[in-house]
């Protein structure tokens, strides 16, 4: 099968200076892009270049160098408020990443929710999208529900609409699942909550990569996304809220610069986006983000989605060819991720084999440990390709975990 490719990756893997490199002799096959995306030049030159001429504090300094990266910061908030079509830049709140955003939701929420209110994740979460809201319920007294879902790893709609009631007062889903690569009817969740007067979050880590969000489209209330898997760099990723809801959320952490005020007997919060952006912040991340958005603008998410879903039609039918091999995940509505196991063998051997090989899977439960309960195993080999990956890379994967097979069978 030939490749309709639509954007030209030769010139694409020239960005990334680590796709040159070899692994225990072997050219890099990196197919992890679902745990971080690899690189671009572009984005580690603005590292360099923000350490090398401008490295200063933000929002504090009346001298060039603090105003300098202050402008290139607020700047680079700015074409993130585009990139997800936010109304306002200061519905977008620089945070940690993933994991931090939904922490600042679920802590505010606290205030909020009283004994017997009700909130419901899906079968499909990353941990980071269960414990956060576990640990809300022993606050509050509020209830956990779940969406459960089915053996093609897709969640159960009519189960969503019997779980929503007027108690439920926050729904929070992921847009793709990091472990299967399902696309979920966010659109269709969104709508029914917001029906019953529910708020809702999704977690964006895992669609960013594929899709571009449109916040405003969607009308979701928090949107949370990590930028090392949009080509940035780790540590620094994003919340968006509306701004309603930014504003009844207590701060999650205090601090300097997200005041208005101190006095030893009252201190008064800085406005949005301040007021959850507590301490000095990781300036080179957050312009580095901006640059990465633009990178990947370049490129078009149209094109990506495009190609990468080829990746995943020619990937799909090579391992299926090979005998014991199964699939996990298996919805028509999913993005370039393969959760597989060989029949007998345990993932982790598998991914040890095929990383002499210099190929890069991530194994084990993925974070998402629900969904290998689901399944009744202890965790799957899992392939995550990106645009810059090639038909070639997945030769050498299918190759690879033949090879595996015959050493460990
Ligand atoms: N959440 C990341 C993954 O799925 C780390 O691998």
């Amino acid at each position: 099968m030939e490749l309709k490719t639509m954007i030209n990756v030769t010139k694409i893997r020239q960005d990334f200076p680590i796709l040159q490199r070899t692994v225990n002799g072997k050219p890099l096959v990196y197919f992890d892009n679902a745990a971080t995306s690899q690189t671009p030049k572009i984005v580690i030159d603005s590292i360099v270049d923000y350490y090398t001429n401008y490295n200063a504090n933000i929002h504090r300094g009346v001298h060039a160098l603090s105003q300098e990266a202050t402008d290139a910061y607020e700047e680079a908030r700015i074409k993130i408020q585009k990139h997800f079509n936010a109304k306002h830049s200061h519905e977008i709140i620089y945070t940690s990443g993933t994991t931090h955003s939904i922490n600042i939701v679920a802590n505010g929420f606290a205030a909020l929710l009283k004994q017997g209110d009700e909130i419901i994740v899906s079968a499909l979460e990353h941990h980071s999208n269960i414990v956060p809201w576990q640990m809300l319920c022993e606050k509050t007294g509020a209830i956990l529900k779940v969406i459960p879902m089915n053996e093609e790893g897709e969640l159960i709609m009519s189960e969503y609409d019997k779980l929503l009631t007027a108690n439920t007062k926050l729904v929070f889903v992921n847009h793709i699942s990091n472990a299967l690569g399902t696309i979920n009817p966010v659109k269709y969740i969104i709508d029914e909550a917001h029906k019953v007067g529910a708020a809702v979050l999704i977690d964006g880590a895992q669609a960013c990569p594929h899709v571009k969000p449109n916040v405003q489209e969607l009308d979701v209330d928090f949107y949370v996304a990590s930028a090392h898997k949009i080509c940035g760099p780790t540590g620094v990723g994003m919340l968006y809220g509306k701004e309603k809801w930014l504003n009844r959320l207590p701060p999650y952490q205090g601090g300097g610069e997200m005041i208005a005020e101190v006095s030893f007997e009252k201190t008064t919060y800085a406005d949005l986006p301040h007021k959850f952006e507590a301490g000095t912040p990781h300036v080179s991340g957050g312009i580095a983000f901006g640059v990465a958005l633009d990178y990947m603008n370049s490129i078009g998410f149209n094109e990506i989605a495009a190609y990468e879903n080829e990746l995943l039609e020619y990937a799909t039918d090579k391992l299926l060819e090979i005998d014991g091999l199964k699939i996990y995940g298996t919805s028509k509505s999913k993005t370039s991720v393969i959760s597989f196991n060989l029949e007998g063998i345990h993932p982790y051997d598998v991914g040890t084999i095929l990383d002499k090989l210099g190929i890069a899977v991530r194994t084990g439960h993925h974070c998402a440990q629900p969904i290998m309960s689901f399944y009744k195993i202890p965790g799957t080999i899992r392939a995550s390709f990106s645009f810059y990956n090639t038909k070639e890379e997945i030769d050498a994967l299918v190759e690879g975990v033949k090879k595996a097979k015959m050493m460990l069978s």
